[in-house]
């Protein structure tokens, strides 16, 4: 038996744990279905699994049901209470507050218990409204059980909708921190955040973050990669293909660390930036993590594969895709905004190199805020950086705007575009780089020359 309490939820227990020192108290309010239900059983559940038993009241939450919906998030409170780890009761809706402030009372002071939850308090909070004498006297029934207890008092508040304030008003004297549930919906998504207010102890007084709930998993919360630095450039990647190099000539290389957007006209993608991105990976022995919102890993590697063709033999594209490229693929659209780029996060090992976010436009097509997108992406790049990682965000110009966005957060821009005259279109590769005096194009034959050095020297390599 840990002697530790637990929310059961990592976010949480990362960075509130102190909350819980017994005896303590703490309110967790929000909205109907904004998951106050889930997050008190997730509380007494992983406590009791760790020995600690746990008695659930429940002034509002029907057992059968409550045990059911809870068990579908993988919170088995029925196997618990089998165990005598779990104890639950019910007061019908009509019940006297002293009738159930005594019964509960009684419950705890002759069974121990690490947790006790009270699900709601609402009808508790309604009888003794406008009358301060009463009033008085729940804060101080409130106050005395948790030292009975001499755990962790989870006391649950229901804000009805269309109230943004919740007026804990007896009880907000006695707890030591507030969490507040809030959803909101989001491109058809359930956005769910929680935001803790902490009464008294460690330095985090206030904090917001996303949380899920998912069938099977029960609560993820989502802590934001906050930085409160701008992140830092690391060590030089050499850019190996001498055209490149003199034209940039004190610039010619790249830094860890750095942002690079890749971008293209719509209808005209090219390929032949893969040769020189995956060259460029190889020569300086790094590993690229390439993450489409557009493709399969099966049809990246097809198109991989493809950009080589004529360059290098299959046999050792193959094998060197094996050893320097992991694909992964996500749908942008299962997530919110806040979600997907955490998402991501996790995806990342500390072995990638380069990350390459391959159809940046589809995402982008569909941000209709796009303050809010920037302000998220912005976050999670310099968290990239700090990580000393390349970023290569590669997509489509959908509109001059979201291009000039794009553009102003690199460090690097490579913007191809299509002339075409007499029916032969050709590219050409516009490139800016921070610290150069001026950007430069370079037309497609040089480009090629290019690939063609790359690969020449990729061919030297025993793989
Ligand atoms: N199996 C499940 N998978 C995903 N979400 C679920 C599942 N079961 C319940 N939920 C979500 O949890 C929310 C209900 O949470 P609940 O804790 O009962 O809210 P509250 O107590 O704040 O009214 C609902 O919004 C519902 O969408
Ligand atoms: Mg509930």
């Amino acid at each position: 038996m840990s002697n530790k309490l637990v929310f059961g939820v990592e976010g949480l227990d990362k960075l509130f744990s102190d909350v819980l020192k017994p005896p303590a108290t703490i309110a967790i309010a929000g909205h109907p279905g904004a998951g106050k239900t889930t997050l008190a059983a997730t509380i007494c559940y992983y406590n009791a699994l760790n020995g600690h038993r746990c008695l659930y009241v429940s002034l509002q939450e029907d057992k059968v049901k409550l045990f059911r919906n809870m068990k579908n998030l993988g919170i088995d409170l029925e196997a618990l209470e089998g165990k005598g780890l779990v104890k639950f009761v019910e007061f019908p809706l009509y019940s006297e507050v002293s009738e159930i402030a005594n019964e509960i009372s009684k419950i705890v002071s002759s069974e121990s218990f690490g947790v006790v939850v009270v699900d709601s308090i609402n009808p508790l909070l309604q009888a003794v409204e406008g009358d301060y004498g009463k009033r008085a006297w729940l804060q101080n029934y409130f106050y005395n059980l948790a030292r009975v207890v001499n755990g962790v008092m989870v006391l649950v508040a229901e804000l009805p909708f269309g109230r943004e304030y919740i007026e804990l008003g007896a009880i907000e004297f006695v707890v030591d921190a507030i969490m507040i549930l809030k959803h909101s919906i989001e491109r058809g998504l359930v956005t769910r955040r929680i935001e803790v207010r902490k009464a008294r102890g460690a330095p985090l007084h206030i904090a917001e973050m996303l949380f899920s709930i998912e069938q099977g998993k029960g609560i993820a919360v989502y802590i934001p990669p906050m930085l409160e630095k701008i992140a830092r450039e690391g060590r030089e990647i050499e850019i190996p293909c001498r055209k490149m190099k003199s034209i940039m000539n004190v610039s010619a290389h790249l830094h860890k660390g750095m942002v690079v957007y890749l971008a293209y006209p719509p209808d005209a993608r090219p390929l032949n930036y893969i040769p020189l991105f995956i060259g460029m990976a190889v020569l300086n022995n790094m590993k690229i993590h390439v993450i489409s919102y557009l493709y399969p890993p099966e049809a990246i590697k097809l198109l991989i594969y493809r950009s080589f063709r004529d360059l290098i033999e299959l046999e050792r594209i193959e094998r060197i895709v094996n050893r320097f490229v992991r694909i992964s693929s996500l749908n942008p659209f299962m997530y919110s905004i806040g979600e997907l780029l955490h998402k991501e996060l996790s995806m990342i090992l500390e072995d990638d190199d380069i990350i390459a976010f391959h159809g940046i436009d589809v995402l982008q097509m569909v941000v209709h805020d796009r303050g809010n997108y920037m302000q998220n992406l912005y976050n999670q790049l310099n968290y990239l950086k700090d990580e000393q990682k390349l970023i290569v965000r590669i997509g489509s110009i959908i509109d001059e705007e979201m291009y000039r966005m794009n553009a102003a957060i690199s460090d690097v821009v490579m913007r191809f575009e299509l002339e075409h005259a007499n029916r032969s279109p050709v590219y050409s590769l516009f490139m800016w780089r921070r610290g150069l005096t001026k950007p430069f194009i370079l037309r497609e034959d040089e480009l090629m020359e290019c690939i063609n050095e790359v690969s020449e020297k990729v061919k030297q390599l025993s793989i």
